[in-house]
């Protein structure tokens, strides 16, 4: 198979997609030679036996069968779709198992963002790194809704379900930086809810994984807050600039008292932060649906203190 991007396909990235790509094309031209068949030969014969002044009287003709006809249009057809059946099924086969030397990355999709965790430690948020030429196991679920884990250059799609592991795996087979997308309609920001799968070399995976480990490394509480709001997607709902989004904006918040959709009030201290990113639910701003979900487990004490120190140089009291 070739190795660039055609107008139906993405560039082939994956040491899986050459056997895709040349099954969607067998597909492709056999479904348009059909089509172009049936479609010419019922346009001509509309045509040449049209009812005219001429044969409008004419006696309706005897139309008997042909054995031979109907059995070509069966045999023919049948033999075609078994294999086509077969080798999809062998793909199908191929993507499902993974193979036993494959690396593991958790992948947990929720509304709206995917979040990434390596078996070293690091983890990262709509963003995952892996090596190239190494088979990556995907392990996967969701923390809400069915989202779908789609890569189109290595031509995996998978639905990520709650309450459920779901796995699929790849090996990619260039350096690059791959889109990810959620192929699943899970609610308004649906269609944000995209990623980049980025390729590295062995070296460059292991250097990444070190420094993924330790990010607040040389910040302050307040950079590495700033870099959290990004890295972990808090960015997809929230602004800092006091306009509205799915949620309320986190300009000129700190300290002041906010009015919550149970008509009581809080003000906005460490520790309402602290529980707002916890439990997302338990006290809701007036004006907002309790969308958020929960990052418990996603961030850390300390991740949590440099959001805290972030929201509160936004300004307020
Ligand atoms: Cu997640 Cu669509």
């Amino acid at each position: 198979m070739d190795t660039t991007a055609t107008f139906w396909l993405p560039t082939p990235s994956s040491t899986i997609a050459g056997e895709i790509d040349l099954l969607f094309y067998v597909i492709f031209y056999l479904t348009t030679f059909f089509f172009l068949l049936i479609v010419s030969l019922a346009t001509y014969f509309t045509i040449k036996y049209r009812k005219t002044a001429e044969n409008e009287n004419d006696p309706m003709p005897f139309v008997g069968h042909s054995r031979l006809l109907e059995a070509t249009w069966i045999i023919i057809p049948t033999a075609i779709v078994m294999v086509l059946f077969f080798w999809g099924f062998r793909g199908y086969l191929r993507l499902s198992i993974v193979p036993a030397e494959a690396m593991q990355v958790k992948v947990t999709g929720q509304k709206w963002f995917w979040s990434f965790d390596y078996p070293e430690g690091a983890s990262t948020v709509n963003e995952m790194v892996a090596p190239v030429g190494r088979p990556v196991r995907l392990l996967m679920s969701s923390k809400d809704v069915i989202h779908a884990f789609f890569v189109p250059a290595f031509r995996i799609k998978k639905d990520v379900l709650p309450n459920r592991y779901g796995v699929s795996w790849f090996e990619a087979n260039q350096i690059g930086v791959y889109d990810l997308f959620c192929a699943e309609y899970c609610g308004s920001k649906h269609s944000q809810m995209i990623g980049k799968v980025r390729i590295v070399s062995e070296q460059d995976y292991k250097v990444w994984l070190e420094s993924a480990s330790d990010l607040g490394k040389g910040l302050t509480p307040v950079q590495y807050g700033e870099k959290l709001f990004q890295l972990k997607a808090c960015a997809t709902c929230h602004t800092i600039d006091g306009s509205s989004s799915n949620g309320p904006t986190f300009q000129g918040i700190f300290g002041h008292e906010v009015k919550l959709a149970n008509g009581s009030s809080v003000t906005v201290d460490e520790n309402y932060i602290r529980e707002s990113i916890l439990v997302p639910s338990a006290k809701v701003v007036a004006g907002f649906q309790p969308i958020m979900p929960t990052f418990q487990g996603i961030l850390k004490d300390k991740e949590i203190d440099a959001l805290v120190a972030y929201i509160q140089s936004l300004g307020g009291k």
